[in-house]
């Protein structure tokens, strides 16, 4: 299928573009059979890369913490009220109540106010799987990123990735009859992935590096990514973001 070839080019051409290293100790490894992974890509590339536990198990508030100011410098209290909405969830299977697993985030329990429809490179959970990466739903965003070809040049800039984002809502509402998720949830997880994967020099987001975040969930250090010095404004790309929707 064409989608597919189109993608599996795009790893093939990742496996060469290999100029920095990465950070010692925080090598790039993918999970093992027993680790746990997430449906969120910044979570599983963290993991990944072990700036938190690569098993995916037992992450505490305090592990979050650690793990998005040193991979990515956001300020590490940014995500509390994410964990507690987590932890309150009463959907964590490590039989304390302080901790969850990766792979919790996706039960049942979960659904729709952590967990929601319309993602970039997961499928509905009415589908079956909204865990794992799913490669079809990932080809059309890709498509619409223009991951593949260089005809935009290098960069995803913010225009194309929030139509890109309400073309997969689009999709997705077409889909899925139950279809509930707020705009504010998707805009939320692009402003996410564009600020995490942000060169500020070019105000764009290198589409090498959005392939490795979603693809691989690596964090580019090979591809010249580097943990910037100054600290993130997620709410500045959020705004950003809405402002370049189309209506
Ligand atoms: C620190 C940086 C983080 C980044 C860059 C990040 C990025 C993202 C992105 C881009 C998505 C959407 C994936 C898609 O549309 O296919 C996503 C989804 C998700 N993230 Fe994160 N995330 C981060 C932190 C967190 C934290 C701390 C939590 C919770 C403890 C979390 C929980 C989730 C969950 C549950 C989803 C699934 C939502 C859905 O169904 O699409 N993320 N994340
Ligand atoms: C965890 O929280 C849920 C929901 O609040 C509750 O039902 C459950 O009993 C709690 N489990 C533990 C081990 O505290
Ligand atoms: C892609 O296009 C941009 C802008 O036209 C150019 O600067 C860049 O060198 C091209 N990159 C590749 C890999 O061909
Ligand atoms: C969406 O987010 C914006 C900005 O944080 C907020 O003002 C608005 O009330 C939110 N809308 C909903 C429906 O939660």
């Amino acid at each position: 299928m064409k989608l597919f070839s189109i993608v599996k080019l795009g790893l093939m051409a990742l496996g060469t573009a290999s100029c920095f290293p990465e950070p010692a100790g925080h090598e790039w490894h993918v999970a093992g059979p027993d680790d746990k992974r997430s449906p969120c890509p910044g979570l599983n590339a963290m993991a990944n890369h072990g700036y938190l536990p690569r098993s995916g198990k037992f992450i505490d508030k305090l592990a979050i913490r650690s793990g998005v100011s040193n991979a990515y410098n956001y300020p590490a209290t940014l995500f509390d009220g994410v964990v507690d909405q987590v932890l309150a969830a009463g959907i964590s299977t490590t039989g304390d109540n302080s901790t969850f697993n990766l792979d919790d985030l996706a039960s049942p329990g979960a659904y729709p106010e952590i967990q929601f429809d319309g993602s970039l490179s997961r499928n509905d959970k009415v589908f079956g799987d909204a865990l794992n990466f799913d490669l079809n739903i990932w080809g059309h965003t890709a498509e619409r990123l223009d991951l593949y070809t260089n005809s935009t040049g290098d960069y995803v800039t913010i225009e194309v990735a929030a139509a890109a984002r309400a073309a997969r809502v689009q999709d997705a509402m077409s889909a899925n009859p139950g279809f509930t998720a707020g705009p504010n949830f998707s805009l939320g997880t692009t402003a996410l992935y564009l600020t995490t994967m942000w060169d500020t020099a070019a105000d764009a987001a290198p589409k090498s590096w959005v392939r490795a975040f979603f693809e691989n969930e690596r964090i580019p250090f090979t591809e010249g990514y580097f943990v910037p010095e100054t600290q993130k404004d997620l709410g500045a790309m959020f705004a950003r973001v809405v402002a370049a929707s189309p209506a």
